[in-house]
């Protein structure tokens, strides 16, 4: 039998036998293909885990064995004002994701975007103190993991601390408290949950310059005892960026520093002029040029996207147990913030269910490059 049949025949059973009481689906799942492998996750957003989208509620559940909130627990959702959490979609999330059995993701705590001015500000609208902001950020810290501690089961403590170049982005965190508030955050986190695991993760570690930095950010880290267990690639990819050899090589250079590697946030934009970054702050404008595929993906491209999805699976494969989690940014086309950024209001493709919840071609690609398990 040829070897993708036979994987497909082996995915199927498993997925039978896993569901014997349940009504069980012709449809193989990412989740048992790569076990044994990585977790295979998605982002949610409010809609999927408070089950008012049930057609990908049951994607989800059939699917994925990790879940990160794609907004929920970013500051200015849970700590909107200096003496206020609120923590009633947080606690959804979680809920959802024990019931669930998943491997949940807290997504994020240290990050200069989705967080509130006053934060970094005195009471007069000067900028905070050194010891203010460091105060403000433990006390944020302890009050979100501890809530969810043995709970939650990793953290993306620090978000993209680090500009193209591989130098530490000039934020308000930078600029208030130094170099060293990314060791700080990690020390927090530890503190709160000293079982969960810490990541530090950003975009565009693929290329050379900011690899480096990274990877140096990392190292320091590690020779001073600071509690960082994995990185995070996010992998906002392009159809033709980065090449695989550039994301094999990454993950191979952090792995030689003993961190787990994940893939945080995959996607692939197959849209015109999609510049190679993840920067949220970049904002274009619309241009009906830019935006080709608005009635339905040409096959040429869908074929594209299949291919490209099955060589960064396959390069991820490579690494089995260095790469611990594939996480995909998003369900459904429908749901990827791909159709907003960073041009809003276009159709994009990005994910491998469409936009009624059906199986891509990619699905099947990623599903049929899955390493080959004894029976
Ligand atoms: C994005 C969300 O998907 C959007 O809904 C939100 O409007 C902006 O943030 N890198 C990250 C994620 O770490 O938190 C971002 O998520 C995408 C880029």
């Amino acid at each position: 039998m040829h070897r993708y049949s036979c994987l497909v025949v082996a995915s199927l059973a498993l997925v039978l036998s896993d569901t014997q009481s349940q009504s069980s689906s012709p449809q193989p799942s990412l989740k048992d293909a790569y076990q044994g492998c990585f977790m295979v996750g998605a982002a949610l957003n409010a809609a999927q885990f408070t089950g008012q989208d049930q057609a990908e509620d049951a994607i989800i559940k059939a699917q994925f064995n990790s879940v990160s909130p794609e907004n929920v627990l970013k500051w200015e959702i849970v700590h909107p004002r200096p003496n206020e959490f609120n923590f009633s979609l947080a606690d959804k999330y979680v809920e959802f994701g024990e019931q669930n059995h998943m491997f949940m993701i807290g997504h994020n705590l240290v990050w200069h975007s989705q967080v509130p001015k006053w934060v970094f500000e005195d009471n007069n609208a000067q900028p905070a103190s050194r010891k203010v902001l460091l105060e403000r950020m433990r006390h944020h810290i302890h009050t979100v993991v501890g809530r969810y501690k043995g709970r939650i089961s990793g953290w993306d403590v620090v978000n993209e601390a680090l500009n193209d170049d591989g130098t530490l982005r000039q934020s308000p965190w930078l600029k208030i408290i130094g170099d060293d508030y990314i060791e700080k955050a990690f020390r927090y986190a530890h503190e709160a949950d000293p079982q969960a695991q810490l990541y530090y993760n950003d975009y565009s570690l693929e290329n050379e310059a900011k690899r480096k930095g990274a990877l140096a950010l990392a190292s320091t880290l590690k020779a001073k005892g600071v509690p960082i267990t994995g990185v995070g690639l996010q992998d906002h990819v392009n159809l033709d960026s980065p090449t695989t050899d550039q994301i094999d090589a990454t993950i191979t250079e952090f792995g030689k520093l003993s961190l787990k590697v994940m893939i945080t946030e995959l996607d692939v934009d197959v849209l015109p002029s999609s510049p190679h970054t993840a920067d949220v702050s970049l904002s274009l404008a619309s241009d009906p040029k830019l935006n080709p595929y608005p009635d339905g993906l040409p096959d040429a491209v869908q074929q594209a996207l299949a291919k490209r999805y099955a060589d960064l699976f396959r390069t991820y494969s490579e690494h089995c147990g260095l790469v611990t989690r594939v996480t995909f940014w998003g369900v459904t086309d429908k749901d990827s913030w791909k159709n907003d950024w960073p041009i809003r209001g276009r159709t994009n493709y990005p994910l491998l269910f469409d936009r009624n919840g059906q199986p891509k071609p990619a699905f099947d690609a990623v599903i049929q490059v899955a390493p080959k398990r004894a029976p």
